[in-house]
């Protein structure tokens, strides 16, 4: 990668909120940045999603701003801004967000934001921003 040593760009922060001024749709995450073969997404939520399940990943969301409920079929778990969860893989669950929630979400490369519940609410994948 010798053409980036002399792109001084690669020494520049990603900033959360410059990043999600610029998301104009909600449920729809955007890819900030790669490690390895894990993802960091920045996403909008509103309202309520669809049951799903990830078989074969865990999924990482850490609230930026807003709370976010996650619900589970015996359960639900409820964050705040500043806080993080991890839902285990094979898990259902269903987000939902009373009003708007700022989001970072941290899974594998090729994660379906549906799970293996496909349908109308699958968003792109591997959209950067
Ligand atoms: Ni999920």
């Amino acid at each position: 990668m010798s053409n980036d040593r002399a792109n001084p760009s690669r020494y520049q922060a990603i900033n959360f909120n410059e990043k999600l001024q610029r998301i104009d749709e909600q449920w729809s995450p955007r890819v900030v940045a790669q490690m390895n073969d894990y993802q960091f997404k920045l996403s909008r939520l509103e309202g309520d999603f669809i049951w799903h399940s990830h078989p074969e990943t865990d999924e990482a969301f850490i609230v930026l701003a807003g709370q976010l409920r996650i619900d589970f079929r015996d359960g639900a778990v409820t964050l705040a801004a500043g806080e993080l969860y991890v839902v285990p893989k094979g898990v259902e669950h269903k987000p939902y967000a009373e009003g708007e929630v700022q989001l970072l979400l941290i899974e594998p490369c090729g994660v379906r934001n549906t799970g293996q519940e496909g349908g109308e609410r699958s968003a792109p994948n591997d959209l950067w921003i």
